[in-house]
C-alpha cells in the first residue's frame, strides 16, 4: 500500500537495529511512501545490528550517533542538512535502553549510576535532538518529531522497571518542547504509545512473552504490530494531521482503555467454577 504521502518529503530515523525493530518498518513505509530517509543508530549497532543493510536497501545514508552525544548529535543534524540539500520534514526518535532492567536490578534496588544513564539514552536524548534541530534551524515549518512510548509512563507494570519513569519523562518532553517548537516553527511533537511488540529492546523486558498475550487478549482489536505502528508514523509525518501536537497518541488495539475483557473474564469465571 503506498499513496505517496510523504513523496519529496526529507527524515531522519532513528533504531533500525534489525529487522523487527519499529524503526526499520517505519523506514520502510515511509521509502515507500516516497520520503527521503537519512539512517542513524549507535555506533555499537555497526557491531550488533544490521542497519547497514537497511541502508543499502533503501539507498539511504547512514550516520551513526551516540544520541548521549551532543557532538554526535551535531554532526547527524549537520549530515543529514547536507545529504538532503535542505531541510528536515520529520523525525522518528525509537531509541530505548535500560541498563537496571538488563542487569535485572529489582526497581526498589536501582544503581542510580545506571539509571542516570538510562534516562540519558531513552528520554534525554529527545530533548538533546530538539534542541539541535532547533539551534540549527533543520526543520521545516510545518514538520512533525515522534517518539515511542509505553504505557507504562501512566499505569504500573512492575516488571517494566524504570523505563517506566523514562518513558513519563519521554512524553512530558513531547509536551514541553513541543509548545516551544510549535511556537517557533509550527513543528509538532507527538509520541506514540505502542502495544508490546516483539523487538530486541522489548524482549529485555522481564516475562515478556506473558505480557505480550495478556495484552492482546485484553485489547479489543488485539495488539499493534511493528508494520501497523509504522503505518500510524507515516500518517503522523505527512500532511493530514498538522494540527496534531503535544500529545500522547496510544496505538494499541483499545488496551489503554479496556477494564477487563471477555476472554480474560473468561478464564476467572472458569478459576471461579473450580475448572
Ligand atoms: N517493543 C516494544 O514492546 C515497545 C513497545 C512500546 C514502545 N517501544 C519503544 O520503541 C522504541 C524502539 O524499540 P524497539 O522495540 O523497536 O527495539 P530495538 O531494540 O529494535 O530498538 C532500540 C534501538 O535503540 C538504539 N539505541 C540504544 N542505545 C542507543 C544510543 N546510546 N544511541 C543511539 N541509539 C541507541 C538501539 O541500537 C536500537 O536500534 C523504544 O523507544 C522502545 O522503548 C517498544
Amino acid at each position: 500500500m503506498s499513496n505517496q504521502i510523504l513523496k519529496g518529503k526529507n527524515g531522519i530515523i532513528f533504531g533500525a537495529l534489525n529487522e523487527a525493530s519499529i524503526a526499520w518498518k517505519v523506514a520502510e513505509q515511509c521509502h515507500a511512501e516516497g520520503a527521503n530517509i537519512v539512517l542513524t543508530n549507535a555506533p555499537v549497532a555497526a557491531k550488533i545490528g544490521q542497519t547497514d543493510e537497511l541502508a543499502t536497501k533503501l539507498n539511504a545514508p547512514l550516520i551513526y550517533a551516540d544520541v548521549t552525544k551532543m557532538e554526535d548529535m551535531q554532526n547527524l543534524v549537520d549530515g543529514a542538512l547536507k545529504a538532503f540539500n535542505g531541510k528536515i520534514d520529520f523525525v522518528l526518535h525509537s531509541v530505548g535502553m535500560s541498563l537496571n532492567v538488563r542487569k535485572k536490578n529489582p526497581y526498589t534496588d536501582s544503581n542510580y549510576d545506571y539509571m542516570h544513564t538510562t534516562l540519558d539514552i531513552s528520554s534525554m536524548s529527545f530533548h538533546r535532538l530538539m534542541q539541535t534541530l532547533m539551534k540549527s534551524d533543520a526543520m521545516n515549518d510545518w514538520g512533525s518529531i515522534l517518539a515511542l512510548s509505553y504505557i507504562a509512563a501512566q499505569r504500573t507494570f512492575p516488571d517494566y522497571g524504570e523505563m517506566a519513569d523514562a518513558k513519563a519523562l519521554l512524553e512530558s518532553y513531547a509536551r514541553s518542547f513541543g509548545y516551544h517548537y510549535g511556537k517557533a516553527k509550527k513543528v509538532r511533537v507527538n509520541t506514540i504509545s505502542q502495544s508490546p511488540t516483539k523487538t530486541t529492546a522489548g524482549s529485555g523486558v522481564g516475562g515478556f512473552d506473558a505480557f505480550y498475550n495478556y495484552a492482546d487478549q485484553m485489547s479489543p482489536l488485539g495488539n499493534a504490530s511493528a508494520d501497523q505502528c509504522a503505518q500510524y508514523c507515516v500518517s503522523l509525518f505527512s500532511d493530514y494531521t498538522r494540527m496534531v501536537t503535544m500529545q500522547n497518541l496510544f496505538h494499541d488495539g483499545g488496551f489503554s482503555f479496556t477494564g477487563i475483557s471477555t476472554d480474560l473474564m473468561q478464564g476467572f469465571s472458569d478459576k471461579a467454577q473450580g475448572k
